[in-house]
């Protein structure tokens, strides 16, 4: 697929990775469809989208929503007459260990609300919008690129219940979908960042941080231009479908 001209959905685009992997198919010439929940946001990455010489419209959209998922990719097809790509990248953390102890007695775990908030926008949130687009992709004949962003947590990281089992999901839709959807020009693949200077990382302890930096063996992070990279690549390799791409500096688990 060519990145010029074609149109590519983003959710999550308001921040991190969502707006950098924007901006980087926008200066290759794609018209960039920018979905988030904060409007602000989007007006923002927009403004970059446009500075970095693409065309984009942006969608104010719950990605774990399902009217609201059908209603925006309903108007991305028909405002811009074309939808080539997906990528499935609005995620949320809401770490906690399954359960805590102190003094042998248990003190915390992990809540329902905790647990399903995450599964809600990582995992259906991904199946919603794949679905969505997939829908539209059909209906206009045109083939298409779905990408879910997964992380190096999809193997299981200590603190993510919630999260690791999300982004396993998400991983497993990659080859059911690139089977399902091969018979219509539809591709799909996943990437699985390991730890990228976003602010979701941020957000993080310092001491974990340091931690986790110290172990990857290229020690440092991934830059979110690295993972735009990834995106640009796949979208451009017509032989790539059903597969994960692992950008983690080597860092395993
Ligand atoms: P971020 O927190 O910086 O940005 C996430 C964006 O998604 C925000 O703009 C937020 O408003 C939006 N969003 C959240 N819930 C939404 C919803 N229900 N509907 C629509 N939009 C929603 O996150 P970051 O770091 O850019 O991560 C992006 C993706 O990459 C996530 O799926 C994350 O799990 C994954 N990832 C990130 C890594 C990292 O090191 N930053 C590592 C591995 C995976």
């Amino acid at each position: 697929m060519k990145l010029q001209d074609s149109v590519i959905a983003v959710t999550g685009a308001g921040q991190g990775l969502g707006r950098a992997m924007a901006e980087y198919l926008a200066a290759r010439g794609a018209r960039l469809a920018l979905i988030d929940l904060v409007p602000e946001k989007l007006e923002t990455a927009a403004i970059a989208c446009r500075e970095a010489g693409g065309d984009s419209r942006i969608y104010v959209c719950n990605v774990a929503r399902e009217d609201e998922v059908d209603a925006t990719f309903a108007a991305i097809a028909r405002d811009f007459g074309a939808l080539n790509g997906v990528i499935n990248n609005a995620g949320i953390l809401r770490d906690g260990l399954l359960i805590k102890t102190k003094d042998g007695e248990i003190t915390q775990r992990m809540e329902l609300a905790q647990w399903q908030a995450v599964i809600d926008v990582n995992l259906t949130g991904v199946f919603l919008c794949g679905r969505a687009a997939a829908s539209q992709m059909i209906a206009l004949g045109n083939g298409g690129v779905i990408i879910n962003i997964a992380s190096i947590s999809r193997a299981g990281n200590m603190g993510q219940s919630n999260y690791s089992a999300a982004k396993a999901g998400v991983s497993a839709l990659v080859p059911v979908w690139a089977k399902e959807l091969a018979r219509y020009g539809i591709r799909c693949m996943g990437i699985a960042p390991g730890f990228i200077e976003t602010d979701m990382v941020a957000s993080m302890k310092p001491e974990a941080l340091e931690k986790m930096t110290a172990g990857i063996p290229l020690k440092r992070m991934g830059q979110p231009e690295e993972i735009a990279q990834t995106a640009a690549f796949i979208f451009e390799n017509e032989y790539l479908s059903g597969r994960m791409i692992e950008v983690d500096g080597g860092l395993r688990l």
